[in-house]
């Protein structure tokens, strides 16, 4: 059962991970928001960081809680993201994008050193079997969930919209056997702008059961 109580734990952890003067990498959901007034709750109290987020909605998280926020068309390189999942898997991969942000998410996670994944015990899974979350171009639409169907993995589109102002489905593929393959798949579906599959972007992860905190490292 997903914990509230753990999800603020784990960010919290994660969050001692920032070191003064780093450019932080804020993510989005419901434990990035815990990580976003950890990290506040550290510069109050004296730490110097900059920050650059993944989506709209913690741009103003971050800023109602007084953090200086980059914008990440500046910014080649960020020292340290942490972001929440949806589910992960013993190899460190994930899928993400449940709040829709994963295209954002996955720049931001690829120009960053390093990537800690925060999460409460109930996102964690032997196997990877979510719908997993598409951000399709609004010219493509037919035609992209047409191929996603015939990859076996049928498309419910989403009533809301990404940040991009571009369609959001999640795609059923059930148990997914072999996650690289299907990635490159999905990948190369010209109009299918990105999906929620990170199968090498995440380093570490910062999980926590019942206040336990468990580090996995790649
Ligand atoms: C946002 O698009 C997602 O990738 C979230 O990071 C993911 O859905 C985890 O969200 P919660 O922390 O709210 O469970």
């Amino acid at each position: 059962m997903t914990s509230d109580t753990d999800k603020r734990a784990a960010a919290i952890a994660a969050v001692g991970e920032i070191q003064p003067g780093m450019l932080v990498g804020l993510g989005t959901g419901s434990t990035a928001a815990h990580a976003v007034a950890a990290l506040a709750d550290r510069v109050r109290a004296g730490l110097r960081i900059t920050a650059v987020v993944t989506s709209k909605a913690t741009e103003a998280l971050a800023q109602s809680h007084g953090l200086t926020v980059l914008p990440f068309d500046d910014v080649p390189q960020v020292d340290l993201t942490i972001d929440g999942v949806d589910q992960i898997d013993p190899a460190l991969r994930a899928i993400k994008g449940g709040g829709g942000a994963m295209l954002r998410e996955k720049i931001v996670a690829a120009a960053s050193t390093r990537m800690i994944a925060i999460a409460d015990g109930s996102k964690r899974v032997a196997q990877l079997d979510r719908a997993i979350p598409v951000e399709i171009l609004p010219f493509a639409r037919a035609f992209v969930l047409r191929r996603l169907a015939d990859l076996g993995g049928p498309a419910v589109l989403r009533a809301t919209r990404s940040d991009q102002h571009n369609l959001l489905a999640d795609a059923a593929f059930g148990p997914i056997a072999d996650p690289a393959a299907l990635a490159a798949e999905l990948s190369a579906i010209p109009g299918l702008l990105g999906h929620g599959l990170f199968l090498d972007e995440i380093d570490a992860t910062c999980i926590a059961d019942d206040g336990g905190i468990v580090w996995q490292k790649r």
